[in-house]
């Protein structure tokens, strides 16, 4: 049987390329092609896109799953989703988590690709058990980073307990693009033969290495590869799909997608990409290869933050200052892998420290939350030093941080009555109050003048990598 791929223009491709700018209708405009093309699955959704809709598109994220679950009768549909974060950035209780989920698979959703930032098997369960519960497929994804604690035996051992918690297939989520050809030869080998689960690659192009790291995953018997049609590919996405359906035409690994489709297809995603390219949401940087990925082991995305930061606070001059720094943190606070929300944590921590010329003289109050176990627990011990400056001699939760929350959708559902006219709309408000009040509003009692929305530079901030 040959690799299956899963296509991501429509989530990651624009995520990565042009800060999730696509709408609705040109997400429909493409969907049929891509669905006919052959793709073992779509990726749509993931917290960007639906934060996007809500906060600059003035579109209903549940709209457009419904609108592209219309179209596509052959392809089953994609989501990423933060574990216990959902597509938000607190932890949810886990009722909140399991309607999610409902909603999600009611709507039009397949499968599920659920990751947790600190490889915390505790903040996976619940999403687990409900997308079971619901008949959805459930992907568990690994955050791949490098440190001391992060080796191919440390993912191995996760592989088993993904395993064992019954996810349908496991994800290696490379959101960062570091790994390289050998380490991912060396790792899906020892995955497939550790567990019987289907393994999926997700990685970028950002460090120019990518095709290269997929070529021996597959020799490696990955199933499972995550490209993007020609047009929203390589540069900080992924890989080509042409190119990858082209190298393996006629081997083993012979994917068998329609290429009519997919010229079809990339035709119409060439007028979109001209469209991002000419507005200037899609700046030509993030189509080259970017070296410094692999040098410093962040991710692109969490590179533009913080020279935004420091263009901000008017201290460029520090920029080399930060990225020395960022390993530093890291390795204080336990090795997280750099991924949301924890990458604009440690982003900004590190600029922090170096900012104030005094390390730890200045902690977010996520930090802080982070060291009192409210994330789950650290990949490795935390720094004691660092863990007593910060938060002295509090207490540290050791449980699974939802075992503290009580059920809450229903106090959702009550205090957002006057706005919420469906239980996907409480969802909205639960995880974007402020957005979501604002656009609900909007949508349920439209105005007659439409008002000019001032965009904010933030939102680049909260993305960071995925
Ligand atoms: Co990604």
């Amino acid at each position: 049987m040959g690799v299956k791929i899963v296509e991501t223009s429509l989530r990651d491709g624009h995520q990565s390329l042009f800060a999730t700018r696509m709408t609705t209708d040109e997400v429909l405009s493409v969907a049929k092609e891509i669905d006919e093309a052959g793709f073992y699955a779509l990726e749509v959704w993931g917290g960007a896109t639906f934060d996007s809709c809500i906060r600059f598109l003035n579109e209903d994220p549940w709209e457009r799953l419904r609108k592209v679950r219309a179209v596509c009768k052959h392809t089953k549909l994609q989501m990423l989703f933060r574990g216990q974060n959902i597509l938000g950035y607190r932890h949810y209780s886990d009722d909140v988590v399991d309607m999610f989920v409902k909603k999600s698979i009611e709507n039009g959703i397949d499968i599920i690709r659920v990751f947790d930032a600190l490889n915390d098997i505790r903040n996976l369960k619940q999403a687990v058990i409900s997308t079971k519960k619901y008949g959805g497929h459930c992907q568990i994804a690994l955050s791949y980073t490098t440190s001391p604690v992060h080796t191919v035996e440390y993912y191995v051992e996760l592989a088993k307990q993904v395993e064992e918690l019954g996810a349908d297939s496991l994800c290696i989520k490379d959101m960062a693009g570091v790994l390289t050809p050998q380490n991912a030869y060396e790792l899906i080998s020892k995955l497939k033969k550790n567990t019987k689960l289907p393994i999926e690659l997700h990685s970028h192009c950002t460090g120019g290495i990518c095709e290269l790291t997929y070529m021996k995953a597959i020799e490696a018997g990955c199933d499972i590869i995550d490209c993007g049609l020609s047009p929203l590919s390589n540069g900080t996405a992924q890989p080509s799909t042409q190119a990858f359906n082209c190298v393996l035409k006629g081997t083993k690994y012979d994917p068998k997608l329609n290429d009519e489709m997919l010229n079809n297809a990339s035709e119409i995603l060439t007028k979109i990409k001209d469209k991002y390219l000419a507005n200037g949401k899609l700046n030509p940087k993030s189509l080259s290869v970017n070296p410094n990925i692999l040098k410093y082991q962040v991710p692109g995305g969490m590179l533009s933050n913080l020279m935004s930061q420091l263009k901000e606070q008017g201290a460029m001059d520090k920029y080399e200052d930060v990225l020395k720094e960022v390993p530093n943190v890291r390795k204080d606070l336990g090795y997280p892998p750099l991924v949301t929300p924890l990458s604009q944590m440690v982003g900004t921590q590190a600029v922090l420290n170096v900012i104030t010329g005094e390390r730890y003289k200045m902690v977010p109050k996520e930090i802080r939350d982070y060291l009192h176990g409210k994330y789950g627990k650290a990949p490795a011990p935390v720094d004691e030093k660092v863990l007593h400056k910060i938060i002295g001699d509090d207490e540290v939760i050791t449980c699974r941080p939802a075992d503290l929350l009580a059920p809450e959708f229903e106090a959702l559902k009550e205090k957002y009555k006057d706005i919420a006219r469906c239980d996907e709309d409480v969802l909205s408000l639960a995880l974007f109050e402020q957005y979501a009040t604002e656009f609900l509003k909007k949508k349920y009692n439209p105005e007659p003048v439409k008002e000019d929305k001032v965009e904010v530079e933030e939102f680049n901030v909260i993305l960071g990598g995925n």
